[in-house]
């Protein structure tokens, strides 16, 4: 047992509409990894809450006849319900509008003012009231709206106050870049370093124009603006203003997971409101990918929104579960498909998980009349089950551990399989004919039983009810809540003599008709990115290109010999390259990607007589190649001289 703490969270929701299946694809993955770490012995704080406050509540309310407390009410009443029905353990659900909470937001902004770090200023800015986001001119997208969310901004002028973020501006990039595990993806760090070396500006924390919001302490007139209202969540429930023992065990948190978009917030804002706190900084910022619905990420607008509620009456919340943390790595994005969804629980969960435990229980009650009898002795392919499982139990520690819950699974399902195809080998059904072979049947009996009490264990994060079941089914003595992972690091914990109970069947499978998919997900013709390859290449036909085509595009290898950030633009960067002749200005949209130090020397492919085009006011002379998929991307290196033709 460990006993060390841990302290993981969800960012909290807000409680603007329905949350959809992509939501608790978040809350879904916090709750796997504080269910193994408290299988680990740890000791867990898992956090979950609504972020209540805001213009964009107040006018939903205003909208519906009611006080907006009475409208988050009712929808934070569902959040919980949701999180029930999908069994996510959190310790706490921190509302922001909670008077505890506050309490802390005021003494941190009482703290903060204190040391000089908030000034009085007036504010003249682009507003989105949906996304609660100020823009400038220059970031505006080509209808001159929101970059976010397309919508239109309006202009905003008023007194406020402001957080010198600007202050921590060099400590803050000191910080990540000598902390390479504090944001991951890597991916997502790179994208901050860029971030930051454009500039910080100070942060408006306060607003006049709306008052549904926590008040300035020290002027009434102004409520503190949601990401100061919000990121402070995190040190409410753990004691920061009345428990020190508490606070002193949980912070700095371990994981504060979040989805991509509010990666920034987290990494940048947030320390640097600990910074002035003189509070130590979260240990990691975890960005997950998005789920998405034929590549578009899902919203109510585009109506490809898939109701969670609905899929866990359907097929049950460790299904869903499962097939959320086991179909996605955890920092790309993720299509949800109900089809997939059926296909994994026919062939994962019906088919190798069900099928081995029915075919264990079942022997051991036909062979044995349901006792489990002690293994002597063991043979070759006994051994080989054992070291598999053991492996197992490592490749699921390993995984777990690290944030790669995919492969965590894959790991315990690869073992699965290898328990089948034991049964398979060993026949049972043979050595049940044979009086001298009675000793041989009871290790095989034992091994699968042992087999499935080590399974059960390490599904118990992913789906905890189908665990508990299994760990039923098997009549094992102990109470489950109280297995730890050490139980199953050993081989041959299961006791000796135990009757197994009846099975049940876990995951019948599903035949699902056309008319039975709850959503049929939309069909997104202007986004062809996640086509299947057969679909690709039925539409290739159409548009067969002749080698003369391709002779007119003039690829050429370059080399990289500066990078420089594109003010204002998060996502590009200004490249120089030396084509061997001439050194040419590139814009290149890679900024998430790569640093500028990884870039510089790279022999890359231009495309050397592509049109000039202006990108967010920088001209570029060419486009440099790149192979992407999900949510990775490369650009294409080749070890060649500069100047080579590409052919
Ligand atoms: N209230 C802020 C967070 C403040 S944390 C101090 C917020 N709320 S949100 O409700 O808009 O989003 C909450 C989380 O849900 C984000 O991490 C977001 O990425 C995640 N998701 C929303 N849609 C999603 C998908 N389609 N897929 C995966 N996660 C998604 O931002």
């Amino acid at each position: 047992m460990s006993n060390k703490s841990f302290y993981i969270t969800t960012p909290i929701y807000y409680p603007s509409a329905k949350l959809h299946i992509g939501h608790a694809y978040c809350t879904t993955i916090a709750d796997a990894v504080a269910r193994y770490h408290r299988l680990a012995g740890d000791d867990v704080f898992f956090l979950t809450g609504s972020d209540e406050h805001g213009q964009k509540i107040q006018e939903k309310a205003e909208a519906a006849g009611i006080k907006p407390i009475e409208y988050t009410d009712k929808i934070v009443a569902e959040f919980q319900n949701l999180w029930k029905l999908l069994n996510i353990s959190n310790d706490d659900f921190l509302r922001t509008t909670q008077p505890r909470h506050e309490k802390v937001v005021q003494e941190i902004f009482r703290r903060v003012y204190d040391k000089g770090d908030i000034y009085k200023g007036s504010y003249k800015g682009l507003y989105c009231t949906p996304c609660e986001s100020f823009w400038t001119e220059l970031q505006l997208d080509e209808n001159g709206c929101c970059p976010d969310c397309g919508r239109p901004v309006k202009e905003v002028s008023e007194e406020a106050y402001f957080f010198k973020m600007s202050k921590y501006a060099d400590r803050i990039l000191k910080y990540i870049e000598e902390n390479p595990d504090f944001i991951q993806p890597v991916s997502r760090r790179n994208e901050m370093i860029n971030f930051i070396k454009q500039g910080l500006e100070d942060l408006c924390i306060s607003r006049t124009s709306f008052d549904w919001g926590i008040p300035v302490p020290i002027d009434e007139k102004h409520v503190i603006y949601v990401w100061f209202d919000a990121l402070t969540n995190y040190l409410t429930p753990i004691g920061f203003l009345d428990d020190p023992e508490k606070f002193k065990k949980f912070w700095p948190a371990d994981i504060h997971l979040v989805g991509k978009e509010i990666v920034r917030f987290h990494s940048i804002i947030w320390p640097c409101i600990l910074m002035a706190l003189d509070l130590p900084l979260p240990k990691q910022i975890y960005g997950h990918g998005w789920l998405v619905v034929d590549g578009t990420k899902m919203s109510k607008s585009l109506g490809n929104v898939i109701d969670p509620i609905e899929l866990i009456e359907k097929y049950g919340p460790d299904a869903i579960r499962y097939f959320l943390l086991r179909e996605i790595n955890l920092g790309q994005d993720g299509n949800f498909s109900e089809l997939a969804l059926v296909q994994r629980i026919n062939s994962d969960l019906a088919n190798d998980l069900g099928n081995l435990l029915h075919r264990t229980l079942n022997m051991v009650g036909k062979f044995q009349e349901g006792e489990v009898l002690a293994a002597k002795g063991s043979s070759e392919i006994d051994d080989s089950l054992i070291a598999e499982a053991m492996a197992a139990v490592k490749a699921f520690d390993d995984g777990m551990g690290t944030m790669k819950i995919s492969d965590a699974i894959k790991a315990v399902w690869s073992f699965i399989s290898r328990a089948n195809k034991y049964i398979d080998e060993t026949a049972p059904w043979t050595l049940a004919k044979d009086p001298d072979k009675k000793q041989e049947l009871a290790n095989v009996m034992y091994n699968l039983v042992e087999a499935m009490r080590i399974v059960s264990v390490l599904v118990s994060p992913f789906m905890p009810v189908t665990a508990g079941k299994i760990w039923q089914q098997l009549n094992l003595p102990e109470d489950f809540s109280e297995v730890r992972l050490d139980s199953v690091r050993k081989w041959g914990n299961t006791p000796v003599g135990i009757h197994i109970g009846k099975p049940e069947q876990l995951f019948p499978r599903i035949e699902l008709a056309k008319e039975d998919v709850v959503q049929e997900p939309k069909k997104n013709t202007a986004n062809k990115k996640n086509k299947s390859g057969d679909e690709a290449d039925k539409n290739a036909g159409d548009n067969l290109i002749t080698i003369d085509d391709f002779s007119k595009i003039k690829l050429q290898v370059v080399e990289i010999t500066g990078v420089e950030p594109v003010p204002k633009a998060d996502k590009l960067l200004k490249l120089t390259v030396d084509t061997g002749t001439e050194k040419r200005q590139v814009v290149s949209g890679i900024a998430q990607y790569y640093t500028a130090d990884q870039l510089i020397g790279k022999k890359v492919i231009l495309v050397m007589n592509l049109k000039p085009a202006k990108l967010r006011g920088v001209e570029s002379q060419g486009m440099i190649l790149a192979a992407s998929k999900d949510d990775a991307l490369e650009v294409v290196t080749v070890d060649m001289p500069i100047g080579s033709i590409v052919k």
